[in-house]
């Protein structure tokens, strides 16, 4: 019989102990859930270095390895052989669709792919020049306004009709504020298109012409969604969960996890790096950004570079850079100026004593806005296409987490290092 393990804490010559808890694959954890309620202490731990929010059947990453399974299945893989929808579907049902599951998936999200007309309203009330993050923030959390009443989350049924809702609109809500910000007239979702041909025709087609959908761009976008899909416990992700642990309504908690997305530490990474290699400008400069990176009184960092859990390398980066090797190859663009201003900076990152040490590799941001501008995608939109990948792992991992036995509203702790107790002195005395 297996003996179970424990973990023993000594506080002032008392122990307490803890089980061990094992998963499939990764670090064992040491269930705390106790330690308050038997020791008067709790753990401190900012940044979540060692802290294990949940427990989940979803993404695994094995950042020593540079490994990242969803739902057990390699990136590459399902990057090789499944289209996004299909890895939506899979980050949901922990199982890929059959035939018939796939292509009722897919039928499901084209006939939900409009907008209600009002919601269109939404966008005259921002700037022209708003940033379209903060104009999907509004416009997702203002979807909990249209679909609330009556929604029960218990209910599976409530629950797969959010999933298709916010999958098959997102791509529409997105193109909707790239239109509005051009002032090129919006156009409505084509329903014979596949999920990324739909969206580059919404963000690129205009009435007065037909567009041409190019297999190989829309195919490399629908790599870029899986890409993007899921990646555990990160800070948008846990943002949602914790968001929904109050049982908010899930559009309210996709806009919290789009607003922490956001930032350049996450999501605005790819922006970020976009902008940073327009900066340096050229290969000669190069030495001179990679020096400003490693000052420490210096806040500029390479952007695009590092990762809290790859410390080899991150697997979706090799992905993205093949990615682009075949868009600009398709668009005639092997030569392009950032493109290869970034292949350099990546060859002497790679073999400087800092980077190396600190274990810091290109991610999976670093060439996704250079893929992304093939595209056609203005550097401001990088982040909303990262969103809509993302939104599939957030719906998920929200789920996961409200039919979760054990699910409780999230209430970290904190040690506090304010004032002690005092009174509030008489007015003439302060
Ligand atoms: N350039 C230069 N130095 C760096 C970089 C970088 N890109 N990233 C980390 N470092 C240094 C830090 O200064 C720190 O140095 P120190 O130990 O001397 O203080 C050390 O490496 C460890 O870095 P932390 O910031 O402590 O690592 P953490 O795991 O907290 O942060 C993060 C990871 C936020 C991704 C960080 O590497 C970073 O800011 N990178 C640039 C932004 C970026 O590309 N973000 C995208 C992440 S991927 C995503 O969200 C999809």
């Amino acid at each position: 019989m297996s003996e179970e393990r424990k973990a023993t804490l000594t506080i002032d010559g008392k122990t307490f102990d803890f089980p061990i808890l094992k998963g499939v694959h990764g670090n064992d954890v040491i269930d705390i859930r106790t330690l308050g309620a038997k020791t008067g202490c709790f753990t401190y731990d900012a940044g979540f270095m060692s802290t294990a929010s949940c427990q989940s059947s979803i993404t695994f990453i094995d950042g020593e390895k540079g490994e990242l399974l969803y739902c057990g299945y390699p990136i590459e893989q399902l990057a090789d052989k499944c289209n996004f929808l299909e890895v939506a579907y899979l980050l949901r049902n922990r199982e890929l669709p059959n035939a018939d599951q796939k292509a009722k998936f897919e039928g499901t999200i084209r006939k939900h792919t409009l907008v209600h007309d009002q919601l269109t309203r939404f966008y005259n009330g921002f700037r022209r020049d708003a940033h379209p993050m903060a104009v999907i923030v509004g416009v997702v959390g203002a979807l909990s306004a249209f679909y609330h009443h009556g929604m029960d989350y218990s209910n599976v049924e409530h629950r797969d009709i959010c999933f298709q809702r916010i999958i098959a609109k997102l791509p529409t809500i997105i193109a909707l504020a790239y239109r509005y910000n051009t002032g090129l007239p919006f156009m409505y979702p084509r329903n014979d298109l596949d999920y990324a041909s739909n969206f580059m025709y919404m963000m690129f087609g205009v009435p007065s012409e037909e567009y041409k959908i190019n297999p190989i761009l829309s195919r490399a976008l629908d790599i870029i969604f899986t890409l993007h899909a899921d990646h555990e416990q990160n800070a948008s992700t846990s943002t949602v969960r914790l968001a929904g642990s109050s049982e908010a309504n899930p559009f309210a908690c996709v806009a919290s996890g789009i607003s922490c997305l956001w930032g350049p530490a996450h999501g605005g990474a790819n922006e970020a790096c976009l902008n940073m290699l327009e900066e340096i400008g050229d290969v000669s400069r190069v030495g001179e950004y990679i020096k400003r990176a490693k000052d420490k009184n210096d806040s500029f960092k390479l952007m695009g570079f590092g990762h809290r859990i790859y410390k080899n390398f991150d697997p979706r980066s090799k992905l993205m850079g093949k990615v682009c090797a075949d868009v600009l190859a398709e668009l005639g663009l092997e030569n392009n100026r950032l493109f290869k201003l970034a292949k350099a900076l990546e060859k002497i990152a790679l073999e400087d004593d800092y980077f190396v040490e600190k274990k810091l590799y290109p991610n999976v941001d670093f060439y996704s806005g250079i893929v992304q501008k093939a595209l056609g995608i203005p550097t401001t939109m990088f982040t909303c296409v990262f969103a809509l990948a993302r939104t599939a792992g957030w719906l998920a991992q929200w789920e996961e987490m409200i039919t979760d036995p054990d699910y409780k509203i999230g209430r970290p702790r904190q040690l506090y290092i304010g004032a002690a107790r005092r009174n509030v002195p008489d007015i003439g005395k302060r």
